[in-house]
């Protein structure tokens, strides 16, 4: 494998793709990348555009027909015209009604299909993002951009698009249709049409486009500001800053009420002008259609038609302003969505992933027949756009049966090691290695088979305890279920719920201590029974009893299992194979606890004071922060509190 300090020639050229991808941002018009999207589509939303526009068209057809047959008929002819004309205005009034009803079945069936298309897509590239490329995003906004704006997206084929081809099309069709019975009449039509589909739309587009601008802002203003509202109900209450929070949110509401009411008056203005412009077109027709019979140039009959004909066309136009007032919308909603489609994903997946050197035994039990070594040298990682490396040098060896841990004050980069072991986060230099193979070359997911994570702030789903536990191996029985709370010390607070197993936990483990969901989030990764598992401080929001006892059972339980322990406590660190001091990223120090503290560096030091805190103050080096957060959202208990 390739030295310290170089560029791995194996894991450089996907990282480095990495790093490009993420470096230069390929900015796509949102537009355009939605009706890329829409392609597969394209010929249902044409057929449900031909369909509305013979829908109009049938309704210029029956108003034409009608009325040459009312005036024809007052002049009481014995003529077949008047029959086939009869005929035609029975036809054109079907033809109406079922043409609109055909139209917008096949028009939302499409544009349901694009819809559906985008959503997948969007969730495909949330679970690229996750769980280390989302932060960019506040989580509020980006429920608000998953929701809302995907679905405005698809009002581009519904709402926009195909009013503006009907309006063109039958428009033409119907000017072609006045300009032969009066030219003068035609003409009058086309300028008001003009006026009306032209002029008004851009008008209040313009209009329009200035209120959507604030009003994707101000909506995901709100949304954020209602979600940390909820969620950080809590922590607001306790500082005194609801009230606050709450001003924030009223705030965006009240930004919000003033959008949707400018937003209002566009809409009413462009509707206003539109009705004058058909007024006009109809007295216009009518003055000029009077002349034209007086001056004996036009048959009376057709007089009635020329000033009937442009009121039904100004159908064609009246959709128009709302139709720019949607494109301004869908603008934005597009330009958010693709931000969130665009977003460089912190790692790339190998086009063609190398199979794992040594495979799996038996899939229900991965543990099983496999070497597992996992070969971390000089590990260099530095997150994009960060000046310094996170991680500048790291060694260290991690196989089945092997015991190491990782302590450090907050910032040393204990997490990115467990990101980048994870393939989370990518490294610039140096090699992470499984059985030989560089893991940037391995499937991410299939990686992942034989290494686990648990985190500081793992997630408790909204599901029953059982769902939650399952999540990590589908088929576990109710008894291995029940054995590995045991293991964690939460049977007996298992056995003690209303429902057992199939107790509902509650939003993000709502009815359970932050012990406890750190507690579940261990025995979830013992049930998948990863080979390799990295355990980034669990016993962040446990008191230091509780998380000293967690520990040494996680060390002292499946001996088999290679585990890598960060921690910044160092009780029960005697326990393990070697300990790594880690420091602004590189390891300072590293050997056996004994040998650690025979050295009196850094480690011997910290293990001082560790002791000299002993007896129930803060540990070093704690996040004092999250610590607090932790023991504000439930009173802190000692383990030997607990009924286990
Ligand atoms: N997402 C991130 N983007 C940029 N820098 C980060 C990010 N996460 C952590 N860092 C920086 O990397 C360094 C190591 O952080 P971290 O690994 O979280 O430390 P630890 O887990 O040891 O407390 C710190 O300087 C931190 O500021
Ligand atoms: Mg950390």
């Amino acid at each position: 494998m390739s030295g310290e300090d170089t560029h791995a020639p194996a894991a450089g050229d996907p990282l480095a793709a990495g790093a490009r991808a993420g470096g230069q941002r390929a900015a796509r018009a949102p537009l355009r990348a939605t009706l890329e999207l829409s392609r597969p589509a394209a010929r249902r939303l044409a057929l449900a555009t031909a369909l509305g526009a013979g829908a109009l068209a049938a309704a210029i057809g029956l108003i034409a027909t009608s009325a040459w047959l009312i005036s024809r008929s007052a002049q009481r002819p014995q003529e077949s015209a008047v029959a086939l004309a009869i005929v035609g205005v029975q036809f054109f009034a079907l033809a109406r009604g079922l043409l609109r009803y055909a139209e917008r079945l096949v028009g939302h069936d499409a544009a349901f299909r694009v819809l559906a298309e985008l959503r997948v897509r969007v969730y495909e590239q949330l679970e690229r993002l996750a769980p280390l490329g989302l932060p960019t995003f506040r989580s509020g906004d980006l429920l608000a951009r998953l929701v809302g704006d995907v679905e405005q997206v698809q009002d581009l084929l519904v709402r926009v698009l195909p009013p503006f081809a009907i309006a063109l099309v039958v428009g033409a069709l119907t000017v072609g249709l006045l300009a032969w019975m009066l030219p003068a009449a035609g003409l009058i039509l086309l300028l008001a049409l003009l006026l009306a589909g032209v002029l008004v739309p851009w008008l209040t587009g313009r209009l329009a486009a200035r209120a959507e601008a604030r009003q994707a802002v101000a909506r995901g203003e709100m949304t954020a500001a209602v979600v940390d509202l909820i969620e950080g109900a809590p922590e607001l209450a306790v500082n005194g800053a609801t009230a606050r929070q709450l001003q924030r949110a009223l705030a965006a509401d009240a930004e919000l009420t003033d959008v949707a009411s400018a937003a209002a008056r566009t809409a009413g203005v462009g509707q206003g002008l539109t009705s004058l412009c058909a007024g006009l077109a109809m007295w216009g027709g009518l003055v000029a259609g009077v002349a034209a019979v007086r001056a004996g140039s036009l048959d009376g009959v057709l007089l009635a038609g020329i000033a009937l004909v442009p009121l039904v066309a100004f159908e064609l136009v009246a959709p128009l302003p709302a139709a720019t007032q949607t494109l301004a919308a869908v603008r934005r909603s597009a330009a958010r969505v693709f931000d969130v489609m665009d977003a460089p994903a912190p790692i790339q997946e190998p086009a063609s992933p190398r199979p794992r050197a040594v495979q799996a035994a038996d899939a229900a039990h991965p543990a099983q027949g496999r070497a597992n070594v996992l070969c971390v040298r000089g590990l260099h990682s530095r997150y994009a756009g960060a000046g310094d490396w996170a991680l500048a040098g790291v060694d260290l060896e991690l196989a089945p049966g092997r015991r190491v841990a990782v302590v450090g004050s907050s910032g040393a980069g204990k997490s990115t090691l467990a990101g980048v072991l994870l393939r989370f986060l990518p490294y610039q230099r140096g090699s992470v290695a499984l059985d030989g193979v560089e893991i940037a070359e391995l499937d991410g997911e299939d990686y992942r088979r034989v290494i686990g994570l648990v985190t500081q702030d793992a997630h408790v789903f909204d599901n029953t305890l059982a769902e939650n536990l399952r999540l990590a191996r589908r088929q576990a029985s109710d008894e291995e279920l029940l054995a590995v709370l045991a293991q964690v010390r939460l049977l007996a607070w298992a056995e003690r719920l209303p429902a057992g197993l199939q107790t509902e936990l509650g939003e993000r483990g709502a009815r359970m201590s932050g012990g406890q969901r750190q507690r579940l989030a261990i025995a979830r990764a013992l049930l998948a029974d990863f080979p390799l598992l990295v355990l980034d401080e669990p016993g962040e929001h446990l008191d230091t009893e509780t998380a000293d006892a967690i520990v040494a059972d996680l060390l002292a339980g499946a001996p088999e299992r290679g585990t890598l322990l960060i921690t910044h406590r160092l009780s029960g660190l005697a326990e393990v194979d070697e300990v790594l001091v880690l420091e602004r990223g590189a390891v300072i120090e590293r050997g056996t606890h004994a040998a650690l503290l025979a050295q009196g560096g850094r480690y011997a030091a910290l293990w001082e004071r560790e002791r000299a805190y002993a007896g129930g103050a803060a540990p070093i080096g704690a996040g004092g922060g999250s610590a607090a957060g932790g023991a504000l959202r439930r009173p802190r208990k000692t383990w030997k509190d607990q009924p286990w």
